[in-house]
């Protein structure tokens, strides 16, 4: 859960982020629903009260699995487990839904657990992998180049000394590859300004960068859409919780797309109709946090909360660049192994 700017209150318990304003946007819940980011089941167990029939929790973690065994047995059929990435929740799925919602980024779980490697605050091998398989943070920050590494810090974590940083890595990786969380942090953080008191860690920018990088999160964001819409019933509900504004930019421009509300639409084009319109929208404006949630669980801070309503109209594929996701320039992509 949340940018890593939050991980310095990285030893609270999970509280899930905005799950009141969810159930109540949402209400009232039933039928089946699928949570496309498990982690410590925290929106699972909220639906499955409010009266959804079956949830299918889906996690590319296998250990928010292994740790929810303790306890999804005792909601029998109600709750099945998959382990999977969201962007391929319409297959895990194997019927047409009655909601999805996704509840973006890391988990509490992976950032307190020293040895994920998300934590720029706790020492830790330089991990990064959601899924615990395939490219880790370490391979990347030891093998690209350094135009890559630059490419990733801006693009991904909008780092604006993303060259300096990049640079410095390049120099360090030459004395000894870089294996540790705290290895980084502290060649990141000589690059830049002493923060002052009350401002976030030199590093944040640049952690939330490589691990957005190492997981693929923007193609997953956009697959994960898509597959939403192609996988819920007329009438069915997609509510999706952002972290940092990269993400919320591309979530509320997919809403506005499919509900053919686009501000920037030619206006010579011919008007979306109910029966062209994909979504309607629910939520017009993101829903933040409370007061009383801020002081409950002050990493809900950056949260916000979207609902669409799928339509009866046909999905479409998604134009991942009209969405602007943030993504690498091509001669990185190519670079990165
Ligand atoms: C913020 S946590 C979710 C917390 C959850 N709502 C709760 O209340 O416990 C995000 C979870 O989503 C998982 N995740 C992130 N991206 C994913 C993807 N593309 N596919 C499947 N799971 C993903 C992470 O492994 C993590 O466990």
């Amino acid at each position: 859960m949340a940018e890593t700017s939050d991980q310095n209150i990285g030893r609270a318990p999970h509280i899930p982020v905005l799950l009141r304003p969810l159930l109540a946007a949402c209400a009232p819940v039933s039928g089946v629903w699928l949570d496309g980011t498990f982690g410590a089941g925290g929106y699972t167990r909220g639906l499955l009260a409010a009266g959804a029939a079956q949830v299918i929790g889906v996690d590319r973690d296998p250990l928010a699995l292994q740790m929810a065994a303790a306890w999804a047995g005792d909601y029998g059929d109600r709750l099945r487990l998959v382990a999977g990435n969201f962007s391929d929740m319409d297959s895990h799925a194997g019927q047409m839904l009655d909601g999805v919602v996704l509840d973006l980024g890391v988990s509490s779980m992976q950032i307190d657990l020293a040895e994920r490697g998300f934590s720029f605050q706790k020492d830790g091998p330089l991990d990064m992998r959601m899924s615990q398989s395939g490219q880790s943070a370490a391979d990347l920050v030891n093998q690209a180049s350094e135009e890559t590494l630059a490419n990733i810090l801006y693009h991904f974590g909008e780092e604006r000394a993303s060259r300096r940083i990049a640079h410095a890595i390049v120099e360090a990786r030459v004395a000894a590859p870089i294996t540790t969380t705290l290895r980084l942090a502290e060649i990141v953080a000589k690059c830049l300004p002493r923060p002052k008191p009350g401002q976030s860690h030199p590093a944040t920018r640049s952690f939330q960068a490589l691990r957005i990088a190492v997981n693929e999160e923007f193609a997953q964001l956009v697959q994960g859409l898509s597959a939403a819409e192609r996988a819920l019933k007329p009438g069915g509900l997609l509510a999706v919780v952002t972290f940092h504004s990269l993400e919320d930019r591309v979530v509320k421009r997919f809403f506005q797309q499919a509900a053919g509300e686009e501000p920037n639409a030619n206006r010579y084009a011919p008007v979306k109709s109910e029966t062209t319109a994909r979504f309607t929208l629910v939520t017009r404006k993101a829903i933040g946090p409370d007061e009383q949630e801020l002081e409950e669980n002050p990493r809900a801070r950056s949260a916000k909360l979207r609902v669409a309503r799928r339509t009866e109209a046909p999905a479409k594929a998604v134009d991942a660049a009209s969405l602007n996701a943030p993504d690498l320039p091509h001669s990185s992509k190519k670079g990165r192994r």
